[in-house]
């Protein structure tokens, strides 16, 4: 977790410790799982979709992980709250580096952003865009 300050450490451990949206949802639009190759941690995410089938509704995620994978994957469910699927497309890198508020060193980079590809992806699956067989592994 590189230089960053104390407050946006303690939100990660607060987040670590107390995941938000922890759990299953009954009826999600899309259910999906991904791995990280470099420690083979998976996070699963699931989404349910308002009625349009255009906005996130509802998030949920479960995983066995680093501080920062599940952190990160719980801000995120937080995030993905009312978002646009477009939205969620759009998210890149970038935008989870500044949600976590910590430098994050390259080699932990993938743990960070795992929770995003795999909502990315399961959206993909769900909208035809990506085989369903394909399983997540972030590549950043
Ligand atoms: Fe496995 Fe971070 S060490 S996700």
């Amino acid at each position: 977790m590189g230089l960053g300050s104390d407050m946006y450490r303690q939100q990660i451990l607060d987040h670590y410790k107390n995941p938000r949206n922890y759990g299953e949802l009954e009826d999600p639009d899309f259910t999906h799982v991904g791995e990280n190759p470099s420690c083979g941690d998976t996070i699963r995410m699931q989404v349910a979709l308002d009625d349009a089938g255009e906005t996130i509704d509802a998030v949920r995620f479960t995983g066995d992980g680093c501080a920062i994978s599940m952190a990160s994957a719980s801000m995120l469910s937080e995030r993905l709250h009312g978002m646009s699927i477009e939205e969620l497309d759009d998210l890149d890198t970038d935008d989870i580096t500044e949600m976590l508020g910590v430098d994050i060193s390259p080699m932990r980079v993938k743990c960070a952003v795992l929770g995003r590809q795999v909502a990315q992806d399961g959206s993909k699956i769900y909208r035809g865009e990506l085989d369903p067989d394909d399983r997540t592994k972030t590549e950043e």
